[in-house]
């Protein structure tokens, strides 16, 4: 068994192989120096925390070795050779039964920042390191892209004293995904925060001044700024796969199983697009944490012959400051929301399809606030509920009950 990729996906389809019995060799490779760890935390505590960073490992080295996975850093894997069943490294090439694809995705690169030395990108522990050493008190730092990536910046860049600007194409944050009475209540949280954000501007020019790095916008203003964080969505890495003829549609092209063109090779996380049962088998890619842990573990199993298919709820989290959102499902699938109030800001939306079946549920609040009801949700949801609208709306209502109902 071969794993290429050893992010949380890769790392989690290792053990999983494990876990379901498999004794034969397995290999994980990744082109970075550490061991597989995860990426969540590197926009927030490895930014904002006082103590010296380390990469929160998935899988200890000790754990790797009892469970007799080779772990190979540091190598990139050059070529699949599907007809001899190998893969090149540069110089030496292993042989595979099963291959797994867990490439994941890389940060969409600006153009117009190409010649900027002061422009920099967060994907990997160094980025985070990097971009880390900046954050410091009066450090003005400007960031392209009002997403994830962005807004848990400009939130960590805040903690440690920055002034921070935020320039969104869109005329809104968080167009992808989140609704915008939710995107509404982070905008403000940001804004209170001191956050200054330009939505709905072009930027016509980006360049390096002697006082920092200066950026154009298209209604004429210019700002300016020390370091220029880009985060302006994720493309998944697909060229090796592509270079092996496997069919691509955005990432590369899985079934419910996860296997690609290739029977004998999968893909999985944030690399992949996949039909989602939930949906009517709408092809979707993922780019989140328990998607990547959930196909990781579904891939190995696959790979030993189980064909599950893939069926849990999308979901995805993020934190800023000390609010919480959680979304479960995919909120552009609903046609109506219903609103659920429940105390002390925390607000959540529920999403329902045409014909009242619950399709997704998006939640905000201080801390781990909406949690709970999230959860909730999101078995609702799998179960392909029509939860009663008034139920749904009611703080009091127990979405516990609706599930037993
Ligand atoms: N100028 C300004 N903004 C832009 C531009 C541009 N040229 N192009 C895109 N944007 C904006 C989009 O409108 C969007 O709001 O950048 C934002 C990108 O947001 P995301 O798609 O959420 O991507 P990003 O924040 O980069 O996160 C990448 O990392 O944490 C994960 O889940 C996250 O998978 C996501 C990935």
């Amino acid at each position: 068994m071969v794993i290429v990729g050893a992010g949380e996906c890769g790392a989690r389809a290792a053990l999983a192989l494990r876990e379901e019995g498999f004794a034969g060799p397995v290999t994980l490779i990744g082109a970075e120096p550490h061991l597989p760890y995860e990426r969540p935390p590197l926009s927030k505590d490895t930014m904002a925390d006082d103590a010296e960073p380390m990469p929160r490992h998935v899988a200890s080295l000790e754990r790797l070795s009892e469970a007799g996975i080779t772990h190979l850093g540091s190598t990139e894997v050059r070529a699949i050779d599907r007809q001899a069943k190998r893969v090149h490294l540069g110089g030496t090439s292993l042989d595979y039964d099963k291959l797994l694809l867990t490439t994941g995705s890389s940060p969409r690169r600006l153009p117009l920042a190409e010649s900027s030395r002061r422009c920099v990108y967060l994907r990997t522990f160094d980025d985070a390191l990097a971009i880390r050493t900046h954050l410091r008190a009066g450090i003005r730092v400007l960031v392209v892209g009002g997403g994830f990536i962005g807004l848990e910046l400009a939130a960590s860049a805040r903690k440690s004293g920055c002034p921070v600007t935020v320039v969104e194409a869109q005329p809104r944050i968080l167009m992808r995904g989140v609704p915008a009475e939710i995107a509404a209540i982070l905008h403000a949280a940001h804004a209170a925060a001191g956050v200054h954000f330009f939505c709905g501007k072009g930027i016509t020019a980006i360049e390096d001044v002697v006082a920092g790095v200066r950026i154009q916008l298209a209604d004429g203003h210019v700002v300016e700024g020390d370091l220029c964080v880009i985060g302006i969505g994720a493309v998944p890495n697909v060229a090796l796969a592509e270079a092996a003829g496997l069919v691509i549609d955005n990432g590369v092209a899985v079934d419910a199983h996860l296997r690609t063109s290739d029977q004998n090779i999968f893909a999985a996380g944030d690399c992949c697009s996949f039909p989602l049962a939930l949906y009517g088998g709408r092809r979707v890619r993922l780019e989140a944490w328990r998607n990547a842990q959930e196909q990781g573990a579904l891939a190995a199993k696959n790979m030993l012959g189980a064909g599950e298919s893939h069926n849990a709820v999308p979901w995805f989290w993020s934190d800023q400051y000390d609010l919480g959102l959680q979304i479960a499902g995919l909120p552009d699938e609903g046609v109506e929301t219903v609103r659920r109030e429940m105390g002390e800001g925390a607000l959540i939306l529920f999403h329902l399809a045409a014909d009242g079946r619950l399709v997704a549920a998006s939640g905000i609040g201080q801390g781990n606030s909406v949690a709970r009801d999230i959860r909730l949700a999101e078995m609702l949801i799998a179960k392909r509920a029509y939860p009663p609208r008034e139920k749904l709306a009611a703080a009091d209502a127990k979405l516990k009950a609706l599930l037993a109902a």
